[in-house]
């Protein structure tokens, strides 16, 4: 189901596409770009589907997105005005969350102005006692992590990191002997850094919308992070004096074992994929690689790990927390998540090694296989 939206303020176009729903629900953040399109939201849409069914969640995959700039600073009304007219979706069958552009913690101030509660509304408003689990929800999601973090808005990116690290265990390589470079440090790619320098990985390499950023000694990750604004973007006023400035597109043929997409979709196409140098693409973005692109990395022996595997941890861990599987003791989602991923990955790669599939194929084997939802899903 597409739904087509124009501001009458702004002009500015957003789309809601639903690609799959079970047991009446559908799950899909909701991004905002200048330039974004109606099919770039469903593919996400249907990246969503493959995500919920890779990891057996009792609900359908959605997508929204708002071809607007978030830095303008009539931002913040067009998400209101979108959420506004999603209404009888984002009420009863739409559970959206953070997407690029859109930051938790913003989606959620509007879904509470419009007396929504919060963004996970469409699930919670079947809890038989709604605001016993918001509360619990609101829990989990604000749990203080270290490093300053919120464990809401680092688990996507935790997830990605122990993708690569289980990529790495399975090549006999220490973490301290990998590195890495990370398109992106917003949500997703800024986690994903911080835990891998966490595990001990050399991140040489990072970007963001302004350019690319290169140690080969390894970058200070925390400091890096420090530095961001609210758009994800380092201050190049204060970066120490060890890191090099380089092009933006020069992160995509870093001499790394692994690449990172973390920001925009299609960031690999048949244009930059021989510029790829790593060993493996983790894909933290959703749709970083087009089909082209990635048979052509393919065909040069670089699997890439797609982004329904490599990035669900964000959408397995919201719906665990909905469901009650985990709490707010941080350690707890984080022991489910690493064993879930260094097992998918092992077994994409091990796909891989042995039969020459895809990963991507197997995970789709997966994602067409999932377990049959029976009634309503129970939220408690
Ligand atoms: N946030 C989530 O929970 C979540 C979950 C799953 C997947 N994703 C996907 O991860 C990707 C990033 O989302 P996010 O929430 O981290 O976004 P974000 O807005 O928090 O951060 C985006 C980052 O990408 C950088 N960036 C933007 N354009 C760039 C470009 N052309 N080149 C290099 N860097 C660029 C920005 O400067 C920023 O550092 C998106 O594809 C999103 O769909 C996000």
């Amino acid at each position: 189901m597409r739904l087509h939206w124009t501001d009458s303020l702004t002009g500015a176009v957003g789309y809601l596409v639903v690609h799959t729903m079970r047991a009446g629900l559908a799950t899909g953040g909701t991004r905002m770009r200048a330039g974004c399109t109606l099919g770039e939201v469903e593919d996400l849409a249907r990246g969503m589907a493959n995500k919920t069914a890779t990891f057996d969640l009792p609900v359908g995959g959605a997508k929204g997105g708002i071809d607007f700039d978030p830095k303008d600073p009539r931002a913040v009304e067009v998400l209101e005005r979108f959420c506004e007219a999603m209404r009888p979706w984002l009420d009863s069958h739409w559970v959206t969350a953070e997407d690029l552009g859109v930051p938790q913690h913003l989606i959620d101030e509007v879904f509470e102005k419009l007396g929504l509660g919060q963004s996970y509304h469409a699930a919670i408003s079947r809890a038989a006692d709604p605001a016993a689990t918001l509360e619990r929800v609101r829990a989990g999601l604000n749990a203080a992590v270290e490093g300053g973090f919120l464990l809401g808005d680092v688990i996507g990116g935790y997830g990605v990191a122990h993708a690569c690290l289980a990529a790495a265990v399975w090549w006999g390589q220490a973490p301290a002997e990998a590195t890495v470079a990370i398109q992106g440090v917003g949500t997703m790619g800024g986690a994903a850094a911080y835990y891998l320098h966490e595990a001990g990985m050399k991140v040489t390499t990072v970007a963001d919308a302004a350019g690319t950023l290169y140690c080969p000694d390894g970058l200070d990750v925390p400091a890096l992070l420090d530095l961001r604004d609210s758009y994800g973007e380092v201050d190049r006023t204060r970066l120490p004096a060890d890191v090099q400035q380089l092009p933006r597109a020069a992160i995509l043929s870093s001499d790394v074992d692994i690449l990172v997409p973390a920001a925009i979709s299609y960031a690999i196409t048949p244009d930059n994929s021989f510029d790829v140098r790593a060993r493996i693409v983790v894909e933290a973005a959703n749709a970083a690689t087009t089909p082209e692109a990635e048979a052509m990395l393919a065909a040069r022996g670089i699997p890439v790990i797609p982004d329904f595997v490599a990035n669900a941890g964000a959408v397995a861990w919201a719906w665990w927390l909905l469901l009650g599987e985990v709490d707010d003791i941080p350690e707890n989602s984080f022991d489910r998540l690493r064993t879930i991923m260094h097992s998918k990955v092992e077994q994409l790669l091990a796909a891989w090694a042995e039969a020459g599939v895809t990963p991507r194929d197997t995970g789709h084997l997966w994602a067409d296989d999932p377990s049959p939802v029976a009634g309503p899903v129970a939220i408690p």
